[in-house]
């Protein structure tokens, strides 16, 4: 019944914002899960900058012709021009993305309002915007962490190891994929318990592999601060992604597009370069 499932949708509303209520940067409104307005100037409402951000923003969520869930727009000129990145969930479908990056556009735009650079996302989908170039760039930050605050976990060792080693697999994976893919999930046992740890990374898949790896590495430093107990979290960069949870949040049944590449099961896809002495960095 429709009732129960507003109830349902309620219960993790409050749950995002209790975690949002922890979070590094705490979207100070409902609605956005995550933003930043980025503070490198400001445009004049009403401006041709103004103008081609709308444009531009509007180009994206009425497309129809990418279907990947990755858009890389730009429009304007000169100093007035404003590029664009959006990036949705690999699983969820082109109308649900388009839908998700419409939302997110109008509310960063509305919350961030006269800044020429801003960045945030909802569930689903993330949105930037400035008026440099962002293609082709491995971005760190600014990053945003969200976590499960139901309850931790006990063995947090063993917990730990899992999901330390399903996060590199699934990079070294995300980062083997092609120029428009760049993700992967799976999931593990969690030692000496039935429970599972599945989670879902994810490059902006105009990174190369290596830098694609290296952010993916890079965030997933970021765990000790963020998730080290959490049975759910999530550590969001402008380049990349991930998330994990105990209970399965993707849908692997996806059929728009391509499963994800696994270069251990299949030939077709060029392994991973090969790791260097880099390793797992911490912050
Ligand atoms: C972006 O806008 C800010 C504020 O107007 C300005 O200072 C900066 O030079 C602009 N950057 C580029 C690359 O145009
Ligand atoms: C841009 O405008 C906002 C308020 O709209 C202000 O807080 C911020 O300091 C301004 N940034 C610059 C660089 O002028
Ligand atoms: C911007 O344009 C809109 C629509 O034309 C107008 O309603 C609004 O007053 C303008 N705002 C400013 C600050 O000029
Ligand atoms: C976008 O917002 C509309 C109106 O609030 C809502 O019905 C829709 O579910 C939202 N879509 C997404 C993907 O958030
Ligand atoms: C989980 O652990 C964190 C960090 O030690 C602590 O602040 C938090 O209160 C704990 N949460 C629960 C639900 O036990
Ligand atoms: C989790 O694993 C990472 C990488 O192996 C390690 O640096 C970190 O100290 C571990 N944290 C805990 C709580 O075991
Ligand atoms: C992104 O857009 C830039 C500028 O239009 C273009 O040169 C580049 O090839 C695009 N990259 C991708 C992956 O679409
Ligand atoms: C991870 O990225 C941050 C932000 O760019 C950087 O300061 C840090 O040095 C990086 N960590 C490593 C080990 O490269």
């Amino acid at each position: 019944m429709a009732s129960s499932a507003f109830l349902f949708s309620l219960c993790l509303l409050f749950m995002e914002v209790l975690a949002l209520a922890k979070a590094q940067k705490p979207a100070d409104q409902i609605g956005m899960l995550y933003k930043d307005c980025v503070g490198k100037g400001n445009y004049t409402t009403n401006s041709t900058y103004h103008a081609n951000l709308n444009q531009l923003l509007t180009s994206i969520y009425t497309n129809t012709e990418i279907n990947n869930g990755f858009y890389n727009f730009s429009y304007g000129e000169d100093a007035d021009t404003v590029y664009s990145i959006a990036l949705c969930r690999p699983d969820i479908r082109p109308d649900d993305c388009r839908s998700c990056i419409r939302n997110a556009s109008d509310s960063l735009v509305r919350n961030c309002p006269n800044f020429v650079e801003a960045i945030g996302g909802l569930d689903n989908c993330m949105v930037r915007y400035a008026n440099r170039s962002i293609f082709d760039r491995m971005e760190q930050g600014p990053y945003f962490w969200v976590y499960d605050v139901r309850f931790n976990v006990s063995d947090v060792v063993g917990f730990n190891q899992s999901r330390m080693t399903l996060l590199r697999r699934l990079s070294d994976q995300a980062a083997a994929g092609d120029s428009r893919y760049k993700y992967a999930w799976d999931q593990i046992a969690v030692d000496r318990s039935f429970r599972k740890i599945y989670a879902l990374v994810q490059c902006t898949p105009d990174l190369s592999a290596s830098a694609c790896r290296d952010c993916l590495y890079n965030a997933s430093g970021l765990i000790p601060q963020c998730c080290d107990a959490r049975p759910g979290g999530r550590v969001i960069y402008p380049s990349c992604n991930f998330r994990y949870e105990i209970d399965r949040f993707y849908d692997p049944s996806t059929n728009s597009i391509p499963p994800p590449p696994d270069p251990t099961l299949t030939n077709s896809i060029p392994p991973p370069p090969a790791s260097t002495s880099q390793g797992m960095r911490t912050t």
